[in-house]
Parts: structure tokens; C-alpha cells; sequence
């Protein structure tokens, strides 16, 4: 059942389409998200909230070019929305609450349609009480096809995530948690791949040779992954191919909250032998994966040559020669001085009382250019403005003393350097992981319409202020 008022809601967001089409069919797909009980890292019955009643939500798959045509159908307790993470959607198809779209309340839908101009790894996560929802087990895979996919006998994906589970084998309720807010975010000992627990394990057999696309869907927890056994690839970062395919070695492959990477591994030849996948972020040594060659020794001898990149998608190229300047300024947090957002004695009462009521918020420690922007709140003026087309060539100056994944919705940048110091490959990205004291410098063409966030992807981060928002005028 559908009714009228949210079928206009729809069709007025997605201005571009026309009317009556929409009015004459039913969206193609509908996604509840709704209490479940699901099994999850080694517990059996876990109360969480679900999209599809799984966890993770069910993998959406896609060609390049097709449309998403999907109604949320919203049966949690709490009001909710979806972002499309890295996504270019019309900005009436974000997903963030009163800025581009209303919250859609318990017992209502919303209906998300849009084309989708690029292929590769992306996720789908609620962008409303965020620190709770993703925590409690709403996040999902979105894959968009290559038209001409890099040769590989498997294409495989592992949502990375981990939980805060008590002993009852619940999630612990305590969102939002003044440590974890101020210092590195919620973060659960139960780390899995799949919703399984870590290691975990798969097979293939000998010298084959698989595309991994890796998503980190957990709220806070930053992986650095190294491979040993195999030859690893990147051929994608966020999504967005490479220009051409770049060998690993024993490099570490650091993999933020909202970030993606896509590889190619060749399995050893050798029948039996494994392929380790450690996580080694921080002084981490933890096992996260094995994937086993099994079965008959590979044919052929010689190592397969490199694989190529899938091809590039349509995206307009920055042009640094007039590119408006913008630099946000990370502040806040434990360890640290300065940028921690002004928060009067009587807003901090009002707020406890508030919590003890049981309303879920954060406080602010965090802030971008010395403000704290808390909730989606449309009074936030955006912090600058750029004429649409325009390339921005944005500045992210970390003065804190913790990590930061900065994400910018609506757009992909080029990574341009890090201290200075030229990034040669110039990578596309969504997601921009930033080191304590780190400055980074990206840039990309403002070339949809709208107001859009950027923020930190440790979502007890963004809660407690460490988010704002840029306009594209025309
Ligand atoms: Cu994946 Cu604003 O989020
Ligand atoms: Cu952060």
C-alpha cells in the first residue's frame, strides 16, 4: 500500500523525472528496515535492526546507467532515511534528514529514484541517529557493474564491521557515550567480514583469480589491512577505478570508516596453500581473513599478467587554475587544546536532562572552522558556496589528535597531497582518511546542485560535531 501523499513527496524530490510515469508504476523494489532477531559475530540471536531482516542488508546490484527505484518502508521505532555513500544522486535523494529530505517517521515511506551514472563498490546506511542505527545492524552493499569487468573467476564482498555486543549477547545501549565521542568513536570487540565473525574463511581454487571489494561498514573502526600469501591489486578506491591497476606488495592498505577498495588477488598455485589478511591498524595484529587454495594445481606456471583497470566513469576533471580555495579546520577532541566548540553550562544541563530522558545526542567536542554542526540542522549556514561547475579545491587541516575519514557527499574528489607532498596517483575518492596533525588537500568539480555534507565518517564524530555543509548554486 502506497499512499498518495508520499507518492508526491517522491515525485516532487525527483524533480528531473516526469510525473506521470512515475504516478503509472510501483517502485521496483521495497526495503523494510525493521527490528530482526539475526544471528551475528558468533551469537545466534541477536535483537538488531535490519534491512530485509538481514544483516547486512541485502547486497544491491545494479548495471551502470540503470535506475534505482526502491521505497524505504520504515517499521523501526525511531524516524530513519537512507544515504547512498558515494553515490552522485540528485540532492533530493541524499538522505540526510531536513536538509534534503524530511525524517521519514515510524509506520511511513519514502521513495528513493534515481539513475545511477557509475559503476563500482558503494554502501547504503540510514543518515538519521547514525551512530545508533549503523550500530545496531542497518548498513548494506550497493554495486553498480562494470560494463566490461576486469577478467576474474570470482567477484567477492566483504562488508567489514565490528559491534559492541554485551554479556546477554545484545548491543550494548550506550550510543552516543561521552568516551567514545570525544575520543575514537564506538568501537566493538566483535570484528566481523559478512556479519561473521573474523577470520574468516573462504576458498578458491589454486591460481585463480578473484576481485575482493571491501567495505568498511563499521561506525568507527579503521582497518589497515596486509596481505601475505598472494599477489594483491587495487583496482578501485571508493569506487572509482584506478587508472590502471597498482601492485600492493606488502603495503598496508589503510581502509577507513565509508571507504571501499577493490582488488584483484592471485591465489598461489600451489594446492593447500593460504592467503592471510591481517588487520594491522594502531599496534593491531588481528587475523581478519584466510582464504584457502584448494583443489587441483593450477595449469599454468607462469604468474597471470596484471589485470586491468575496470574503465574510468564520466566524471568531470577539476581545473586547479581558478579553483575557489576552501580550507576546514579540524578541532576538538580528547588530547587536545584548542577547537573545542563553545557549550554553555546550562546547554550542557539541559542536554543531560534531555539524555536521562532518554533522547539521543551527542556532545559537541568537535568542530569544523571552530563550529560544532550537531544535527542535520537546516539553520547551519552553509560554511561556503560555490558556483556550480566551479572546481573547489578543499583543504582539510587536522589539529587534532585523532584520525578523521572526510566525506563529501555528491561529488568524488582527486586526492592532490598530503603535507605538502604530491599524491602521484591523484586517486578518486569519496572518503579521505586524515591523520592526527595531517593536512590533505583534494579538489573536485561542484557540479550538483544543492546543499551537501562533509564530515567525519567515525560517526560519533559527525554526532558530536565534526560536520558542515558547502552549497551548489544553479
Ligand atoms: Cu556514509 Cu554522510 O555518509
Ligand atoms: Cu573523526
Amino acid at each position: 500500500m502506497i499512499r498518495r501523499r508520499d507518492w508526491l513527496a517522491a515525485t516532487t524530490a525527483a524533480c528531473t523525472l516526469p510525473t506521470a510515469s512515475l504516478r503509472a508504476a510501483a517502485p521496483r523494489q521495497r526495503l523494510r528496515a525493521a527490528p530482526a532477531t539475526v544471528a551475528l559475530a558468533g551469537q545466534t540471536a541477536v535483537a538488531a535492526w535490519a534491512y530485509e531482516g538481514r544483516v547486512h542488508g541485502p547486497t544491491l546490484r545494479y548495471r551502470r546507467g540503470a535506475m534505482l527505484d526502491l521505497e524505504l518502508d520504515n517499521a523501526l521505532p525511531d524516524a530513519t532515511t537512507i544515504h547512498w555513500h558515494g553515490l552522485r544522486v540528485p540532492n533530493a535523494m541524499d538522505g540526510v534528514p531536513n536538509v534534503t529530505q524530511p525524517p521519514v517517521a515510524p509506520g511511513e515511506r519514502f521513495r528513493y529514484r534515481f539513475a545511477l551514472p557509475d559503476s563500482g563498490t558503494f554502501w547504503y546506511h540510514p543518515h538519521l541517529g547514525t551512530p545508533e542505527q549503523v550500530a545496531r545492524g542497518l548498513s548494506g552493499a550497493l554495486i553498480v557493474e562494470d560494463e566490461e569487468a576486469p577478467e576474474a573467476e570470482h567477484d567477492w564482498l566483504w562488508l567489514l564491521a565490528d559491534w559492541r555486543l554485551d554479556e546477554g549477547g545484545g548491543f550494548a545501549e550506550d550510543f552516543y557515550d561521552y568516551m567514545d565521542v570525544s575520543h575514537a568513536g564506538r568501537l566493538g570487540r566483535h570484528v566481523t567480514v559478512n556479519a561473521r565473525s573474523a577470520p574468516h574463511e573462504q576458498r578458491a581454487a589454486p591460481g585463480e583469480r578473484v576481485r575482493l571489494r571491501l567495505v568498511n561498514a563499521a561506525p568507527a573502526r579503521i582497518f589497515a589491512l596486509r596481505f601475505a600469501g598472494a599477489v594483491p591489486w587495487v583496482i578501485a578506491l571508493d569506487g572509482a577505478p584506478l587508472a590502471q591497476a597498482q601492485a600492493l606488495g606488502d603495503a598496508v592498505l589503510p581502509l577507513g570508516p565509508g571507504m571501499r577498495s577493490d582488488l584483484i588477488l592471485d591465489l598461489p598455485r600451489e594446492p593447500g596453500a593460504r592467503v592471510t589478511v591481517h588487520d594491522v591498524f594502531g599496534r593491531g595484529q588481528r587475523e581478519l581473513a584466510v582464504i584457502a587454495a584448494d583443489g587441483a594445481a593450477a595449469r599454468a606456471t607462469a604468474p597471470r599478467p596484471a589485470p586491468r583497470a575496470p574503465a574510468a566513469n564520466p566524471l568531470a576533471e577539476p581545473v586547479l587554475r581558478d579553483a575557489q580555495a576552501e580550507t576546514l579546520v579540524l578541532g576538538g577532541g580528547m588530547m587536545s587544546m584548542s577547537g573545542w566548540p563553545d557549550d554553555p553550562l546550562p546547554a550542557r544541563l539541559a542536554r543531560r536532562l534531555r539524555r536521562m530522558g532518554g533522547s539521543r545526542e551527542a556532545d559537541p567536542v568537535w568542530s569544523v572552522n571552530g563550529r560544532a554542526h550537531l544535527t542535520h540542522d537546516p539553520a547551519h549556514a552553509p560554511e561556503f558556496e560555490v558556483e556550480r561547475g566551479r572546481t573547489v579545491r578543499l583543504t582539510f587541516e587536522n589539529r587534532t589528535a585523532w584520525w578523521h575519514p572526510m566525506h563529501v557527499h555528491g561529488h568524488s574528489f582527486r586526492e592532490l597531497a598530503r603535507n605538502g607532498r604530491p599524491l602521484p596517483g591523484r586517486a578518486l575518492r569519496d572518503t579521505m582518511l586524515v591523520a592526527p596533525r595531517e593536512t590533505v588537500e583534494v579538489a573536485f568539480v561542484a557540479d550538483n546542485p544543492g546543499d551537501w555534507l562533509i564530515h567525519c565518517h567515525v560517526l560519533e564524530h559527525h554526532a558530536g560535531g565534526m560536520g558542515t555543509r558547502f552549497r551548489v548554486s544553479g
